[in-house]
């Protein structure tokens, strides 16, 4: 893996991203040993800059970081001097001259970390930046995958809600279609973009067919945060028509593999029977967050120590 910060998937090639998941399996299998530390980044600081809520990165990256030995900064927005009109690029200057070698960025805009490393010496990852990418949560949903099925060649994987205001659902198209999954979107018209067959996946509008088409289904949350509009009448009328519940999974007769990046919002998106069901993988997930974020961390950070 030869760059200097990931800020996305988009401009990561197939074997960097083999490369990392290869990692993972290193690590995920020293995380679950009685002794979880490596000393590996004894002599780096990393900083987590929150400018957006988190419960799963934001506590994952920690880990990962700890685990890995860095000395670790954590920053949140909400109680910072952001609040007294702090720009962006003060606080993330100020926090770099205390001698900060990399930055770990969330924010509600897309693009911010792209702006950072091209005005900071940090090596930058992307945490989650608006509705663009999420490079770490399609990292390790396709680390999750990998587990269960060992491969992506023709595996079929569903991505199903909101798409429009998915970060998760760009970085997990790049990911997947790089590593030659068959992807499939599925959600009401309103939370489709227009066009976007273009990145090399299909469309559907019926749940009930995709469900039964795939072997992954990737359930998102609405995102009523990002919605500038109404998109669909209400949620009742959402969950009607694209909710996931089991007695509409048993009707297929086949253990279609349950994935969601969380939050789940249960009776939403997700049926409370289903995100708890021996079919999800939704609590795999997590567990594999902190593995493929300590091997994004360690190549990122060897990288450093190369140039
Ligand atoms: N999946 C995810 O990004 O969750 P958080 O918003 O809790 O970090």
């Amino acid at each position: 893996m030869n760059h200097k910060h990931l800020l996305g998937i988009k401009t990561l090639e197939a074997e960097e991203i083999l490369t990392i998941l290869d990692q993972a399996v290193q690590f995920k299998e020293i995380i679950n040993r009685p002794i979880k530390k490596v000393p590996s980044l004894r002599d780096i600081t990393i900083a987590n800059l929150f400018f957006e809520n988190s419960t799963r990165t934001k506590l994952s990256f920690e880990l990962a970081q700890k685990r890995l030995s860095a000395d670790v900064l954590n920053f949140s927005a909400s109680n910072s001097s952001v609040k007294k009109g702090e720009t962006l690029l003060d606080t993330v200057h100020n926090i770099l001259s205390m001698k900060v070698d990399m930055v770990v960025i969330r924010h509600s805009s897309p693009g911010v970390p792209i702006f950072l490393s091209k005005h900071i010496d940090a090596s930058i990852i992307n945490a989650g930046d608006g509705t663009h990418e999420h490079p770490t949560q399609a990292l390790l949903d396709a680390f999750s995958i990998r587990e269960k099925f060992n491969s992506f060649k023709g595996l079929n994987v569903a991505i199903i809600g909101d798409i429009i205001h998915s970060r998760v659902a760009l970085s997990n198209i790049f990911c997947l279609t790089k590593l030659g999954a068959n992807v499939r979107l599925c959600g009401p018209p309103t939370l489709i973009p227009k066009g976007i067959e273009a990145l090399g996946v299909s469309v559907s509008y019926d749940v009930k067919s995709t469900l039964e088409w795939a072997n992954v289904a990737n359930v998102l949350r609405i995102q009523m945060e990002r919605a500038d509009a109404p998109y669909f009448p209400s949620l009742n009328e959402y969950a009607k028509h694209f909710g996931i519940n089991k007695e509409m999974l048993d009707t297929f007769g086949k253990d279609t593999v349950i994935m969601h990046p969380g939050p789940i919002n249960r009776g939403v998106e997700i049926s409370t029977d289903v995100a708890d069901s021996d079919q999800s993988i939704i609590l795999d997930q997590v567990e594999n967050g902190v593995a493929v974020r300590m091997a994004v961390t360690f190549l990122l950070a060897q990288n450093r120590s190369a140039v």
